[in-house]
């Protein structure tokens, strides 16, 4: 009789969170073991119902504690990610950014780990990037393509806006929209492609199981382009309000980021938000087609859980 296989051990850092919950169910789908760390696992408990996860409290940024829990693993998926910080000086991005990649690379270098998956985001260039996000997005890119070497086969992975039931981006507005007659906006010309989380999470998973990926750096993006006014005009109607979506030019659209990010607790938006939006969150190639993969459209998807 022939042995059995050992089960694939996948560490998934930021597994807790939206995408990760959706590949971690995947990839025990797939017959993987994974193991997430994460800063309270008692918030994110409901994860143990997945059979195969080992979900562990750990301070991944402990550079000893990374290497524990990266112990035993065959892949690394790297999810962490912030949309702010708490200061205003960048810190907090190059600590979640940049710090950890290196702090990661190192444990994988360590630990004997040889497959890296890292999720960045479109746009994010360590130079010409607009804001922080985008810039240490861009530096955690440049340092796996420089630190990996021939030990570490990595993949990069550049989504635009991701949508699913459980995001952040359509239910805020489906709150705000719910909330109020009037909802005063900037940028609403900013555009994007947003992708389906369980097209990325395919990706992800794909990419994993396949040796062409090595190396390459691949843009994630919905089928279709909207401009923000179109997207929140489209969960309006899903909804089946009558709202008043007025633009804000910029002067008064920086007013309202500064008083979201120095007044209001939690962020619930920013300056560097702003300056993110700036660029348009489109692809320049079709990444999720040149892994197989047709990426599915918004529309239908949203009006299903904006309306269950
Ligand atoms: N969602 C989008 O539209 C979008 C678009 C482009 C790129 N991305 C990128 O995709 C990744 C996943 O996004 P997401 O929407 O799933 O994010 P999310 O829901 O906020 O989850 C991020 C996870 O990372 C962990 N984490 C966050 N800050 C951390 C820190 N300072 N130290 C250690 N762990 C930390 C958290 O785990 P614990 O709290 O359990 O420790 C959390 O579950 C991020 O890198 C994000 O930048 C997202």
């Amino acid at each position: 009789m022939a042995a059995r296989q050992p089960t694939p051990m996948v560490c998934v850092l930021g597994g807790t969170g939206f995408v990760g919950r959706s590949l971690s169910s995947l990839l025990v789908r797939r017959g993987y073991a994974v193991r997430i760390p994460t800063r309270n696992r008692q918030r994110n408990r409901r994860l143990l119902v997945l059979p195969g996860v080992d979900l562990r409290q750990t301070d991944i940024h402990d550079e000893f504690a990374l290497e524990e829990v990266l112990r035993g693993c065959d892949a690394a998926i790297n999810l962490v990610g912030i949309l702010n910080e708490r200061g205003h000086d960048g810190s907090g991005f190059k600590a979640a950014h940049v710090d950890l990649v290196e702090k990661l690379v190192k444990a994988c270098q360590e630990n004997g780990v040889t497959r890296l998956i890292h999720m960045s985001a479109l746009k994010a260039n360590h130079q010409r990037g607009p804001s922080h996000y985008l810039r240490t997005k861009g530096q955690a890119e440049r340092l796996i393509k420089t630190l990996c070497g021939e030990e570490i086969r990595y993949t990069i992975f550049k989504p635009s806006v991701i949508f699913g039931s459980e995001d952040v981006f359509i239910n805020r507005f489906a709150t705000l929209l719910r909330r109020s007659p009037i909802l005063p906006l900037a940028r609403l010309d900013a555009r994007f492609a947003p992708v389906f989380v369980e097209d990325v999470a395919l990706a992800f998973a794909t990419a994993l199981a396949d040796s062409d990926t090595y190396g390459k750096t691949y843009e994630l993006c919905g089928p279709d382009i909207y401009s923000l006014g179109e997207i929140i005009e489209l969960v309006r109607r899903d909804l089946g309000l009558k709202r008043l979506i007025m633009p804000l030019p910029g002067v008064l659209g920086r007013l309202q980021a500064a008083i979201a990010d120095y007044l209001i607790p939690g962020k619930p938006f920013s300056l560097d938000n702003l300056r993110s939006m700036s660029v348009a969150s489109v692809c320049s190639d079709g990444g999720l087609r040149q892994l197989g993969i047709a990426p599915r459209p918004m529309r239908h998807i949203v009006r299903g859980y904006l309306n269950p």
